[in-house]
């Protein structure tokens, strides 16, 4: 059985969460997970906050004016950040943060919870970019980029798995195009 597949096909966006409180090991685990992401020449520039507090998780929902109020409801945010002040480490930012999220993500379906990717880069807060905004917020020294969040708890819906049938499988092609 190809278990990463089994994994894949049921890990679906989750935007609306329950109550239930998740353990801090089970978000050190999926954390744990995120480090061990491929990074561009290995240099490891993917920074996360994770955010617990709810009221925090508002204020940084508020940093993005479209459809930033859809993290309320979650009980963990991560905070994706990249450093982009090095040129060099500044040229495979988006790289970089966009696959430790994707480790994210399934790592947070491993555990049966439901999670979103939530933009950030090139989002407008309400003074400033989105970005700008957050970094404030939780205080991130110059020198970073944030990409995304990525807000993590209980499954409140229900979505079905892909199966075979849901994929593009006309956008593969071998050997030639
Ligand atoms: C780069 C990127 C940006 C995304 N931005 C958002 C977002 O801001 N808000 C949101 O609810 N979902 C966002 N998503 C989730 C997509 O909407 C979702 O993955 C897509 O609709 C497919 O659904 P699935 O994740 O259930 O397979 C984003 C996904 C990616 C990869």
């Amino acid at each position: 059985m190809n278990e990463l597949y089994e994994l894949t096909r049921k890990r679906r966006s989750v935007r609306r969460y329950g109550t239930a409180h998740i353990d801090d090991e089970v978000i050190h685990e999926i954390m744990k997970v995120a480090l061990t992401a491929p990074t561009s020449f290995g240099h490891k520039p993917v920074e996360y906050v994770v955010v617990r507090d709810k009221d925090m998780i508002r204020k940084i929902g508020a940093c993005k004016q479209m459809g930033g109020s859809q993290i309320n409801g979650a009980d963990a945010v991560i905070v994706v950040m990249v450093k982009t002040a090095d040129k060099h480490q500044a040229e495979f930012w988006i790289e970089d943060g966009t696959i430790a999220s994707a480790y994210i993500l399934l790592a947070v379906e491993q555990y049966g919870l439901g999670a979103c990717w939530v933009h950030i880069r090139n989002r407008m807060g309400q003074r400033g970019t989105s970005d700008q905004e957050i970094r404030s917020l939780l205080d991130v020294p110059d020198g970073y980029t944030v990409l995304n969040l990525v807000a993590i708890g209980e499954k409140a819906e229900e979505k079905r798995a892909y199966t075979d049938a849901d994929l593009h499988t006309g956008n593969v092609h071998y050997e030639k195009y």
